[in-house]
């Protein structure tokens, strides 16, 4: 009998490529394919790529170089993702070994490609996100986790003038709310409790329901509450604009809905705020977490950061780290800003190095340290633990707050799947470590 093939899929960058990894792994599921973790053994290795900074680009390239000479011989490279949507024609100059190149409104075509061998596809970039959709719904899900990522909405028609995402995933695309649920119940099916609903813009989701009739995201929300089996719910990434007043108000009243909630800000400056075309102001922001905190007190919050951005002086630094202050984060991301060809910043003069450089530690330091005092807040108490998995060291298992903290907890692999009351013993910057009380 023949070894079935076996394929390996690397992700980089963001949630939503996780989620399209996954859908990649159910079409070659779909084809007789065995996944492998080591991409020598593998005859189909792609590589889900990210284009959001320049040095997640240059990744790209130097693990195709990799992948290519110390692949099994007979292999065929994928690039997929954003990187293959921004530079499809350059990838096949730098590495003309590449098999296929598919966008990311395009993974869906890996079907066609693996179902016909003498298929001539080669760069494939439109943009068809019903497409992708109404084909992806008809290969089975497959998942071992408690756990899931929803893309709920693709695309991005905001243009904040240092971001690629527009031009790598198109513009705004809402599915429709019964498409969504049915994907939802599905993973129910297969054990899957807790869901985080994807999209670039994930707040400004704006899709049909049965009737037809267009709805946000705090009713379908309440919608995929309704369904007994999911315990959990969170949404990832929201901008400031989008959270309107019903959405705000459902974080104190949708007892599935986590108390946690990521709402990038970039800058605390309002004169980079509007350089960097964000169409907001600090003011609003503060607005915006003044409400979330009166209907959820503890809501937890993180947000993204990006140092350096051109024009940005030591008062527009201070005017961010004051915001950072102002607010108290959870958890954070902070980035040096990367010129990428095609946005407007791009062309403006760049900030030395090492001012961004000094600026992005003096950042992180403040960041890590409200992280720090954050999970201090939990020492010696109690936490409801989603536990997903078994843990990094041998007979442990681990799992995510409500605050979507991660807890590593010894013992007990019987509890994987559960809720459970967790007493926390010890914390660290990134992590909890705690006992189970079952
Ligand atoms: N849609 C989300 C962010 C998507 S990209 C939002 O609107 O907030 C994820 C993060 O990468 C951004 O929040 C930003 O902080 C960072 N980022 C995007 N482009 C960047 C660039 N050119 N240089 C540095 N960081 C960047
Ligand atoms: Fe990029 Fe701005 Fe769109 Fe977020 S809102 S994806 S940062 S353009
Ligand atoms: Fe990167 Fe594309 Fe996500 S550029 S952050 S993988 S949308």
């Amino acid at each position: 009998m023949n070894k079935a093939k076996s394929f390996f899929i690397k992700s980089f960058g963001c949630q939503m490529n996780v989620y399209d990894s996954n859908k990649m792994k159910d079409i070659f599921v779909s084809h007789g394919m065995q996944s492998t973790n080591y991409y020598q053994d593998a005859d189909y290795i792609v590589l889900n790529t990210c284009h959001i900074r320049e040095k997640a680009t240059e990744k790209t390239y130097s693990d195709l170089g990799r992948v290519h000479k110390k692949g099994k011989n007979d292999h065929k490279i994928i690039v997929a993702g954003c990187v293959a949507q921004a530079e499809g024609e350059l990838i096949q100059q730098r590495a003309p070994y590449v098999d296929l190149v598919l966008g990311p409104q395009s993974l869906q075509l890996l079907d066609t490609y693996l179902s016909d061998k003498n298929s001539n596809l080669k760069t494939m970039t439109e943009f068809d996100a019903i497409d992708k959709f109404d084909t992806l719904k008809r290969f089975k899900s497959h998942t071992d986790s408690k756990s899931s990522f929803v893309t709920i909405q693709e695309g991005c028609d905001k243009f904040c003038t240092f971001c690629v995402v527009p031009y790598t995933r198109g513009s705004e695309y809402s599915r429709s709310i019964p498409d969504i649920i049915e994907e939802v119940k599905k993973l129910s099916e297969l054990g899957v409790i807790e869901v985080t609903l994807l999209g670039q813009n994930v707040n400004a989701y704006h899709g049909p329901d049965v009737s037809g009739k267009e709805r946000g995201l705090s009713y379908l929300i309440n919608k995929i509450s309704e369904l007994d089996k999911i315990k959990r719910i969170t949404y990832s990434t929201s901008h400031p604009n989008n959270m309107t007043d019903d959405l705000i108000e459902l974080h104190g009243t949708n007892s599935k809905l986590m108390s946690c909630l990521h709402l990038p800000v970039q800058s605390g400056s309002n004169k980079i705020l509007k350089l960097m075309n964000r169409k907001h102001t600090r003011e609003f922001y503060f607005e915006v977490i003044d409400k979330l905190r009166k209907h959820k007190s503890n809501i937890a919050l993180s947000s993204d950061f990006i140092v350096g951005f051109p024009e940005e002086d030591d008062k527009d630094f201070q005017d961010t780290m004051d915001l950072i202050h102002h607010v108290g984060f959870m958890n954070s991301y902070s980035f040096k800003y990367s010129p990428r060809p095609g946005t407007p910043a791009a062309d403006r003069e760049q900030i030395p190095l090492k001012i961004q450089d000094d600026r992005l530690k003096i950042m992180q330091t403040t960041l890590d340290q409200q992280q720090i005092d954050f999970n201090k807040k939990f020492l010696s108490k109690r936490l409801d633990v989603l536990i997903s998995s078994s843990g990094k060291f041998k007979g442990q298992v681990k799992g995510k707050s409500e605050f979507n903290q991660s807890v590593a907890i010894p013992g007990n692999p019987n509890i994987i799947g559960d809720i459970v009351p967790v007493q926390i013993t010890d914390i660290s910057v990134h992590s909890l470590i705690g006992k189970a009380e079952v």
